[in-house]
């Protein structure tokens, strides 16, 4: 079993917010994430797969071809958008890093033939990043 990485990036906006919580609480827990008229971050996404390699290219998988599906299933619906408001796979969906990953995979899963993903990180700033394998 060999494992892929490809790298994408992408800017988006996003707010975070409990609609249960006053102001001062969500400023509390979501900080700068909760700004009322939105804030951006720049996104790295490294979208892993496995699978064995295939004896006639040595690939697991075309990274071309990864990278394409990446761009076309993700990256044009979230680059430079809005993640609350403009990103049909995220309606109802608070657009945390940790949510947004986990809806990055379900959106990648159903389109990848002869290989597993295996990882979704998504890095939100250059410090803070998720992973997400798939586990409920
Ligand atoms: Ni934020």
């Amino acid at each position: 079993m060999v494992y892929l990485t490809r790298r994408e990036r992408f800017n988006a906006a996003h707010k975070l917010y409990n609609p249960h919580w006053d102001e001062a609480k969500n400023k509390e827990i979501f900080g700068k994430c909760a700004n009322k008229n939105w804030h951006g971050h720049n996104y790295h996404l490294y979208v892993t797969v496995k699978g064995k390699t295939d004896p006639n290219t040595g690939f697991v998988m075309n990274a071309k071809t990864l990278s394409d599906l990446i761009k076309r299933v993700v990256i044009d619906k979230v680059d430079h958008s809005n993640l609350n408001l403009d990103v049909d796979f995220l309606q109802g969906i608070l657009p945390s890093t940790e949510n947004f990953a986990k809806a990055i995979w379900h959106e990648l899963a159903k389109h990848l033939v002869g290989v597993e993903l295996h990882c979704i990180r998504l890095h939100e700033t250059e410090n803070i990043y998720v992973e997400y394998f798939g586990e409920v």
